[in-house]
């Protein structure tokens, strides 16, 4: 079924409908900014506070979002986020996360939460990759809406998933589910540096990065805990870093089960994705980052070698909405009972 645009109501005497209240933690952080950015003009919220990490006790503004949203950013106060806001994005740490988030669902407030902090299930990998998180809250979902959509409306704690693994996944999922992968999978990934957040250091220098490719944390990224999770199946994950500031793009190799037709895949990736708003599937066009910077988008092409039984995914997002804030605020959308696409396109 094709998606319905947002309801606008035509009845000039009709109420005007009521705001839910939401805040914003880390919100001087680039995921948080962008939060804020959308949030500000989304017709069913108002922003009620935008707090950073508290290491400066004045209020500041957000410069490049003037005009946009024209508030102060107040130090971390959990109580008043709880106070202020019935829903609460964390763009903050992991370690941050782990403690702000369980603390807000104590207080009753619902949390979409952008770090890695509740993404992983299994107690021991968690502690390997998150060990801020010692146990797991009732009310947790691994929030990729385009697959989970009816248990996030009802989430407590939406975790959204890593910029990484939404790219890998969306991909990816609907040809697991349709049996139609087979043995080693290879996600080779580029990312530009926003990716790692607004902290530079001596991999993220920009006379590091300018005119150069590097791969890091081969066997060693913790997004790989994450698709191994939703995929169920063991990949083979390598990131680079690119000089690009915001960007993911995934190639990703698999070889296919005998016999598997390019109209199979066309098949698979086309019925999961038909009524989902922002997955633009391209065929054997291969996408580029160009396409879905500054936008919700993750665009997937293909090719496929059938004689050979190989499959080469191409999909590409902006880590900093698709893969972060602007899946937060999709993920609103499905927990207020909205069009997907509210604030958004
Ligand atoms: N960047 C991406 O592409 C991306 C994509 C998906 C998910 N994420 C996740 O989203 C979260 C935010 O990422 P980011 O890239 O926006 O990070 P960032 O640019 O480094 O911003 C971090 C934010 O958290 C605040 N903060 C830092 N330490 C804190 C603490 N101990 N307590 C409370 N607040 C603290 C910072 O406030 P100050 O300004 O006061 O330091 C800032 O507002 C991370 O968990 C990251 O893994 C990021």
């Amino acid at each position: 079924m094709a998606p319905t645009a947002p309801q606008v109501s035509e009845d000039p005497a009709a109420a005007p409908p009521r705001l839910t209240r939401v805040a914003v933690a880390g919100a001087t952080g680039y995921a948080g900014q962008e939060l804020v950015r959308l949030l500000a003009r989304h017709p069913a919220v108002t922003l009620t506070a935008a707090m950073s990490s508290g290491s400066t006790s004045a209020p500041r503004p957000l410069p490049a979002l003037k005009r946009v949203w024209d508030g102060a950013v107040a130090p971390l106060d959990v109580e008043r986020l709880a106070a202020n806001a019935e829903i609460v994005f964390l763009a903050l740490p992991e370690t941050a996360s782990a403690e702000v988030g369980t603390a807000l669902l104590a207080r009753g407030v619902r949390v979409i939460d952008l770090s890695g902090a509740f993404r992983i299930r299994r107690d021991a990998d968690r502690q390997r990759w998150y060990p801020a998180t010692t146990a797991l809250p009732d009310g947790v979902v691994y929030a990729l809406p385009e697959r989970h959509a009816a248990a996030i409306r009802n989430a407590r704690l939406a975790s959204c998933p890593g910029c990484y693994p939404t790219a890998a996944l969306l991909a990816l999922e609907p040809l697991a589910a349709a049996g139609l992968l087979e043995g080693a999978i290879v996600v080779d990934a580029k990312s530009g540096i926003s990716g790692a957040g607004k902290t530079p250091s001596e991999r993220t220098h920009f006379s590091e990065n300018h005119g150069s490719v590097a791969a890091y944390a081969v066997f060693s990224h913790r997004h790989t805990a994450e698709i191994e999770q939703e995929l169920g199946t063991r990949v083979t994950f390598v990131p680079h870093l690119v000089p690009l500031d915001r960007g993911i793009l995934e190639t990703i190799y698999a070889p296919l089960p005998r016999g598997t037709t390019a109209t199979q895949i066309a098949a698979a990736l086309e019925a999961a994705y038909a009524s989902a708003p922002f997955v633009r599937l391209t065929g054997t066009d291969l996408p580029e980052i160009k396409h879905v910077a500054h936008t919700n988008f993750c665009d997937i092409g293909w090719r496929v070698d059938e004689a050979g039984g190989r499959l080469v995914l191409v999909a590409v997002l902006d880590n900093l909405l698709k893969g972060a804030a602007g899946q937060a605020v999709q993920n609103l959308n499905l927990m207020l009972g909205l069009d997907e696409r509210t604030g958004l396109l």
